[in-house]
């Protein structure tokens, strides 16, 4: 396991992930029975934004950094960023940007004192520092643990409510051979969970290849949303989210949000974003 998520912590791909992740658990949180957030590929929690690993690559100021010194957002736009800015320390007291929270970090700042929240973390390194992270927020168990593994032993959660967020580093060759039996196992489960699976668009197949997938297993309700920042850098510039069973706010959500981002994060001028569903209930996509 070579990843090590603090060389990209804060990028676009994490903005892109986290808002949409804040925006779920806002909405669980509306109601009063507790939930669980089980996040499988959980990192190390938080990350200093100088750092060595950060300083190597600056991807952070391409991402985070471009929201940092934003001015006159719009009403209705604001509503929809101020939890995560807020989480991420984002607000008009000017401060500079010294740390970016992960998702753990941003699962934690929003939910209750009665929801509980599971993580997973592989590498070593990263799942000690996950652990003295949290160890004494008692709301937390972390687990120095394969996530699919997690997936199999901690679903369904006994609220029977919450998010799974699968957000793998994509390091092996064939991350969806192990990604998707763990994936359907979890939904055959606990079909009426919220899942959020990030991933990196390399090449329309493998986009394509993934979506198939849900396809073919007749998964309805997948909400596709992809974010590609353009330009002519090496890097990652495409990535996606399927979310499964979204909260119905969502989509109409994602119409406000993408174009901004699109706006804000964009690298070039083919800069672009999607907003789709894999399938719906009332209209088979074209995904086979
Ligand atoms: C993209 S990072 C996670 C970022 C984090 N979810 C966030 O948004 O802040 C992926 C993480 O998965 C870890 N990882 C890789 N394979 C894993 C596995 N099979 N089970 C659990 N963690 C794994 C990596 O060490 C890395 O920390």
């Amino acid at each position: 396991m070579n990843y090590r998520h603090s060389f990209h912590a804060g990028n676009f791909t994490d903005v892109f992930k986290h808002i949409f992740i804040a925006r779920i658990l806002l909405y669980l949180c509306l109601k009063d029975s507790p939930f669980r957030v089980i996040d499988t590929h959980a990192g190390e929690g938080a990350y200093d934004l100088y750092s060595e690993e950060a300083n190597r690559t600056f991807e952070w100021w391409e991402g985070i950094g471009r929201l940092s010194d934003l001015k006159n957002i719009d009403g209705n736009l604001l509503s929809l960023i101020q939890h995560y800015l807020a989480c991420v320390g984002i607000d008009d007291k000017n401060q500079s940007l010294a740390y970016y929270p992960g998702s753990p970090m941003i699962a934690l700042r929003l939910i209750s004192p009665q929801d509980r929240a599971i993580f997973c973390e592989l590498h070593p390194e990263s799942s000690s520092r996950l652990r003295h992270r949290f160890a004494r927020d008692k709301r937390v168990k972390t687990l120095h643990l394969d996530g699919y593994i997690g997936l199999g032993a901690f679903i369904p959660p006994k609220e029977r409510r919450g998010l799974v967020l699968i957000d793998p580093s994509f390091e092996q060759k064939d991350e969806i051979s192990l990604l998707w039996p763990s994936f359907l196992s979890a939904y055959r489960k606990w079909p009426t969970g919220i899942y959020v699976l990030w991933y990196p668009i390399k090449n329309l197949d493998f986009d394509r290849k993934l979506c198939a997938k849900f396809f073919k297993h007749n998964i309805s309700r997948t909400l596709r949303l992809s974010l590609n920042v353009g330009g002519h850098s090496d890097g990652l510039k495409n990535t996606g989210l399927l979310i499964f069973n979204p909260p119905f706010t969502l989509e109409e959500e994602a119409h406000i949000l993408l174009p901004f981002l699109t706006h804000v994060l964009a690298q070039g001028e083919d800069a672009e974003y999607q907003i789709d569903w894999v399938i719906r209930e009332d209209k088979i996509g074209g995904w086979s």
